[in-house]
């Protein structure tokens, strides 16, 4: 039986939805609800090998054998991490989660949408997030902040980067209650203020 409460941060590369994570961490902290965060890919363990050949493996990866090894480390994480944590009754902060593979594997890399989200449905034994803050950040800014030393998913290019991009927002259009957008180009604090307006209800 679900008890706590699962909240994942979505957004480009430099859209900024790892520091409005670590804030809302903080203020719930200080409200003494009890709050782990964590990360796709390469939370713990396992998951650290699998982010260290997502992000820095310089030979060629195919579209699906990168999808599969996202989805491996998610199901990892979502059985020894996640779902323990919620099923104790706590707040999960989680960076980047399900609709990342949609964003870049399905509408960067092309790959069919149903079939992503049968595959993030085995991954996850069905469990989905109760709320998705999406942080929208046009792509210049994006690739501004990250700057040069870009990892291999951060240098798919421009082209690659705006089709994300666009798959997200298709994303929330199409799960409006659970996905919520953020405009990027508003201040930390101004984001922090409307993060916490939107995830009130549900505490
Ligand atoms: P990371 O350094 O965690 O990026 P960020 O700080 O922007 O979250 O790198 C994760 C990269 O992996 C990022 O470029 C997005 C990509 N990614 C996918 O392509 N598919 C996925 O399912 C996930 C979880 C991440």
């Amino acid at each position: 039986m679900e008890k706590g409460l699962f909240i994942t941060f979505e957004g480009c590369d430099g859209c900024g939805k790892t520091t409005q994570l670590e804030l809302l961490a903080k203020y719930l902290n200080t409200q003494g609800f009890s709050v782990i965060t964590t990360r796709e890919p390469g939370a713990k363990g396992l998951g650290v090998q699998l982010r260290e050949i997502l992000l820095n493996y310089d030979g060629e990866v195919s579209s699906n054998c990168e999808s599969f090894l996202f989805l491996a480390d998610r199901a990892q994480h979502i059985d020894t991490i996640v779902k323990p944590a919620i099923y104790q009754g706590k707040i999960v902060l989680c960076d980047r989660h399900i609709d990342s593979t949609a964003a870049y594997q399905g509408y960067g890399r092309g790959l069919d949408i149903d079939q992503i989200n049968y595959l993030n449905n085995i991954a996850t034994s069905g469990l989905k997030p109760n709320l998705t803050l999406l942080f929208d950040v046009d792509t210049e800014t994006s690739m501004a902040r990250v700057g040069k030393n870009k990892d291999r998913m951060e240098s798919a290019g421009i082209e690659f980067q705006e089709k994300v991009r666009r798959g997200y927002l298709e994303l929330a259009k199409a799960e409006p209650k659970r996905i919520r957008v953020f405009d990027s180009r508003k201040t930390i604090e101004q984001l922090h203020q409307e993060v916490l307006g939107t995830i009130a209800p549900l505490l």
